[in-house]
């Protein structure tokens, strides 16, 4: 039988095993998670392995309907193949009830490993899985259309010919349009982050890919997840823009800088009175 949560967490970090932890957050109460997990034994964290299952299905339970889950995810190599661990945890997610809204890309600046006998990867997954169709999408409009064109008006004839006309008015658009689904980001120090302590983690997302994502699909007063937050990259860029947070990792080190990375900023929304006893709050219940 599950635990009934005794409370209803928001703006903590919580140091502990997310198979665990998840259990006792309330059901439908998550409105977005982004998370990148650890794969296919590809780095270590200090040991920690992480159950895919148990952890797929509490995410399902504790998102809330129309919610959204970012899972950013790559495969290793293995005895000459990828894993494919990618995928199927992605269809693993549409098994029990996700959707798979988009398959987005995380396109890298520079490889972690270098290639001799194939391309130099430079890519992530980035599964865009949603409970019912997603309640949230504020798109970002930051690609650069052509103020003035063109075009050519087709028409086709009775006979099945076509004629072109073509049309010489000047039409403007918006100056910037919706970007495509595949995201570029300079990757490294100092790009990832400005915050020197958090390159103690190994596999940092970088900040904007998580401001990008917060921004899509979450609005501010929202509760934002990361079950394995590493070090605090989406709880720092929820907190930055407004949103409550949830971050879970099993590493006290990681939890440590991503509690200092919290300090290091303040919340859009509050006061800096506020925002003072949220942080400190915040480290009793992560410490406590
Ligand atoms: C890819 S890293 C996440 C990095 C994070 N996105 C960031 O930018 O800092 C994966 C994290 O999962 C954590 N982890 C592994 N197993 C876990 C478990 N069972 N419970 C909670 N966290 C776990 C590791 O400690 C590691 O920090």
């Amino acid at each position: 039988m599950k635990k009934k949560p005794s409370q209803n967490p928001t703006n903590v970090i919580i140091y502990g095993n997310n198979a665990e932890i998840l259990t006792q957050i309330p059901d439908n109460y998550v409105d977005l998670t982004v998370t990148s997990p650890p794969y296919d034994k590809l780095r270590d964290y200090q040991g920690f392995r992480f159950d895919f299952q148990t952890i797929a299905a509490e995410l399902y339970r504790i998102t809330k309907q129309g919610g959204v889950l970012v899972w950013i995810i790559g495969d290793s190599t293995i005895k000459g193949s990828e894993t494919g661990s990618s995928f199927k945890q992605a269809l693993y997610f549409k098994e029990i009830g996700f959707l798979l809204h988009d398959t987005m890309i995380y396109q890298k600046s520079g490889f972690a490993f270098p290639s001799k006998n194939r391309y130099h990867q430079i890519f992530e997954f980035m599964f865009v899985l949603s409970k019912g169709k997603p309640r949230t999408f504020n798109p970002i409009k930051d690609k650069p259309n052509k103020s003035q064109y063109t075009f050519s008006k087709k028409r086709r004839h009775k006979d099945g010919t076509m004629s072109h006309q073509q049309d010489t008015s000047r039409i403007s658009v918006e100056d910037f349009g919706m970007r495509f689904n595949i995201w570029r980001y300079k990757t490294g120090r100092p790009h990832t982050t400005p915050d020197d302590a958090a390159y103690q983690h190994p596999a940092l997302f970088p900040e904007k890919l998580a401001r990008d994502h917060i921004l899509s699909w979450s609005n501010p007063g929202d509760i934002v997840l990361d079950p394995m937050n590493g070090a605090g990259t989406t709880t720092k860029m929820a907190h930055t823009l407004g949103r409550k947070f949830i971050g879970i990792d099993i590493s006290k080190d990681y939890c440590k800088i991503a509690l200092e990375r919290l300090q290091s900023v303040k919340s859009k929304d509050q006061t800096e009175q506020t925002e003072k006893s949220t942080i400190n709050s915040t480290i009793l219940t992560a410490f406590q």
